[in-house]
């Protein structure tokens, strides 16, 4: 289970506003799981984790063997929900450069269509030439622009290099089971398809095959990450008290918000963590950031960000608190040698192992942000592996969807990104949107 500490919020917060906040937390929990709120048509997320292996996970490994086996690069198109899961999940896992030294057999993974920058696009084709590849498009409404031009044009590569039937056979569709252009083509053309469930909206669906193909593709168990998440499932759903994890963050957090701690930092002192952290600030910021209400989630890395942000945090504007995350060290471990000279002055740390270091850093932090006013929630995650990274995606969700209704908003739906789209459909003469 995922530990929860708030010993370091206690200068901002009492037992008794703990206490009091137990109930809200509570119904807030029974309102998700008895699906009585706002947007409970979009809960499908809740029950997806399964302790066995379904015939789909068998489909997704199947084509994951397929594009492996064919494939330099796998290119991976979405947006947003559509695209963040699955990026953070294989960077938390192989860490930020997993693409080196990588192809048939372990393709390179690439992700496109989550930006209209023509450099990355033209990055894109350079890291294509004369490589074999496979795409798979992901989108729930079958509709977004960014990922549909970027699909337009690698279907046109992908149909110059391999004629349409050999095209059809490295293509591969995820989207709604009936709805959206997206179908359509599927169904039209004859690619492979996956179905995003209808009732799991995009920011929740990482453990659908919007994350489970290309974590596949990348050789990570997905029966593992199933069965995490299973455990988490069941584990976070049925324990009703503060013991719960779940309970905890998502009621400390709604009280320090009361408090005035506007800005939640998720940090994490391991690179691969950082597009997690892009994930969970999606989750958090697109469920939360509504009626003129919400949380703004930030992800920092550490220690790299104290040395931005770490000012700001220690003396600026009290409106922060953030939550720590950690894992254990890993097994294989960098001892720090002497040197006769000692002209940098490191002989002191000599024998000692950077993980003392990363954890003193740690401890050091800790303490200077707490005297500096800023509250701290840590989260010990225990060993990183295939299964936690399973327990993690479905613990967040589970937190934001607790938390959200704690705020008293649809943690389901997102009426504010329509905004930019309807003006820029307009700008570009979308039919449609005219006036
Ligand atoms: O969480 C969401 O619903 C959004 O972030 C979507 O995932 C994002 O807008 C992409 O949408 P789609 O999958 O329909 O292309």
């Amino acid at each position: 289970m995922i530990k929860v500490d708030i010993s370091n919020v206690w200068g901002q917060l009492s037992l008794p506003d703990l206490l009091a906040i137990e109930k809200e937390v509570s119904n807030a929990h029974m309102t998700l799981t008895q699906g009585t709120g706002a947007g409970n048509d979009f809960l499908g997320w809740l029950t997806l984790p399964t302790a066995e292996e379904t015939e789909e996970m068998r489909r997704i490994q199947a084509a994951a063997d397929r594009i492996r086996a064919t494939s330099d690069v796998f290119v991976v198109i979405g947006i947003g929900g559509s695209y963040l899961g699955p990026r953070a999940a294989i960077e938390l896992m192989q860490g930020c450069n997993h693409n080196i030294n990588k192809g048939k057999g372990d393709p390179q993974i690439f992700f496109a269509g989550n930006t209209l920058s023509t450099r990355a696009w033209n990055e894109l084709l350079r890291l294509l030439e004369g490589k074999d590849f496979s795409v798979a498009v992901i989108s729930k409404s079958g509709t977004t622009t960014e990922p549909a031009i970027a699909f337009r044009g690698l279907r046109w590569l992908l149909e110059r290099r391999y004629g349409t039937s050999g095209a059809k056979k490295r293509i591969y569709a995820i989207t709604d089971p009936c709805k959206g252009a997206l179908r359509q083509m599927a169904d039209e053309e004859g690619w492979e398809s996956f179905v995003i469930p209808p009732a799991a909206g995009g920011r929740f669906s990482v453990l659908t095959p919007v994350g489970l193909l290309p974590l596949a593709v990348a050789g990570i168990d997905i029966r593992q990450v199933m069965s995490g998440a299973y455990e988490a499932m069941e584990e976070y759903n049925n324990l009703r008290s503060f013991e719960n994890p779940v309970w905890l963050y998502a009621g400390v957090r709604n009280l320090l918000y009361r408090n005035g701690k506007a800005i939640e930092i998720l940090e994490s002192y391991e690179p691969g963590f950082r597009m997690f952290g892009g994930w969970w600030q999606q989750l958090f910021g697109e469920s939360e950031g509504k009626d003129g209400k919400g949380i703004f989630p930030v992800a920092a890395e550490f220690t790299p960000d104290l040395h931005s942000l770490g000012q700001m945090i220690q003396q600026g504007e009290r409106n922060i608190f953030e939550t720590m995350v950690r894992f254990d060290a890993p097994d294989q471990k960098m001892t720090i040698m002497g040197d006769y000279k000692n002209l940098d002055g490191l002989n002191y740390l000599e024998g000692k192992t950077l993980d003392f270091v990363d954890e003193k850093a740690y401890l050091g932090t800790l303490a200077a942000h707490v005297d500096g006013g800023v509250p701290v929630i840590t989260m010990d995650m225990g060993e990183l592996n295939d299964k936690k990274l399973g327990e993690m995606f479905y613990f967040f969700e589970l937190c934001c969807g607790v938390s959200a209704y704690i705020l008293d908003v649809n943690p389901f739906n997102q009426p504010g990104v329509e905004f930019y789209k309807r003006n820029m459909f307009q700008l570009l003469g979308k039919p449609g949107y005219e006036a």
